[in-house]
């Protein structure tokens, strides 16, 4: 057995602002109180540099990088520019880029080779639709998702996984502790069988609507390495106390 140390990782999404930077110190003073748990939080790019320099140690990383190291790729950043500004970590397949940018599990696995290779922590998402989910095809769809999406494991940088039901973003619908378990055990698996023993020391993330009500029932759950947490990321207020049950379990 494993022991994995929780992870904690903010996603900001298309919000915050200079202003809304001061959150972070209260984040980062909570982060080291509570002890024994890692936090990020990942800003819009134009907020990285800004909440690099006013921190406090809290991690921070990026919602996406391109594949290529540099180029003709209007609007988009490289990894290497993310390292260059302080980020440590860099989020990549996110349902929603998969969905807004028509992003393929092939374009989300050579995002996450070049970020890996540049030592950034790596975030890769899955996650099945609602429509998937009714029709019973959620195991099968987020196994394809890994086969298509995950990169080969790098000693330079940390891979993770998160497992974010499309369903359950932004929704205020959580999954169940139940069909939480059974997907990171699944995850878990296809983990074990691509890496072998390393495959059982790579966090899973749940994500969608966690929440500070929700947080400690989805933390005592198998193979539940920590969260992704989009709006209760967005103030220290709402973040913290999933933070802190992060700690706890
Ligand atoms: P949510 O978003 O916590 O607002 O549901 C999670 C995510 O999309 O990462």
């Amino acid at each position: 057995m494993h022991v994995r140390r929780k992870l904690v990782a903010g996603n900001w999404k298309m919000n915050g602002s200079l202003a809304a930077l001061g959150e972070l110190a209260t984040i980062a003073a909570a982060a080291r109180s509570a002890g024994g748990v890692d936090v990020a939080i990942c800003p819009p790019f134009t907020l990285i540099a800004p909440a690099v320099a006013r921190s406090g140690g809290l991690a921070i990383g990026g919602q996406d990088c391109h594949s290529q190291e540099s180029g003709p790729h209007t609007g988009n950043v490289s990894a290497g520019m993310l390292v260059e500004v302080g980020a440590r970590l860099v989020i990549v397949g996110h349902s929603e880029r998969r969905a807004d940018q028509g992003e393929t599990d092939e374009a989300v696995r050579a995002k996450a080779e070049t970020a890996l290779g540049h030592r950034l922590q790596t975030i890769v998402c899955v996650g099945e639709s609602e429509s998937e989910r009714e029709a019973g095809r959620a195991l099968e769809r987020v196994s394809a998702q890994l086969a298509g999406s995950l990169p080969d494991l790098r000693q330079e940088a940390e891979l993770v996984v998160a497992y974010e039901p499309i369903w359950a973003i932004g929704t205020g619908r959580t999954a169940t502790p139940a069909d939480v378990a059974g997907m990171h055990a699944h995850i878990r698996a296809a983990l074990e069988q691509r890496f072998g023993e390393a495959g059982g020391r790579i966090r899973i993330l749940y994500g969608g609507s966690v929440n500070a009500a929700n947080a400690a029932g989805l933390f005592a759950v198998d193979n539940v390495d920590g969260a992704l947490v989009g709006g209760a990321s967005l103030t220290a207020a709402q973040f913290v106390p999933i933070v802190e049950a992060a700690a706890r379990s």
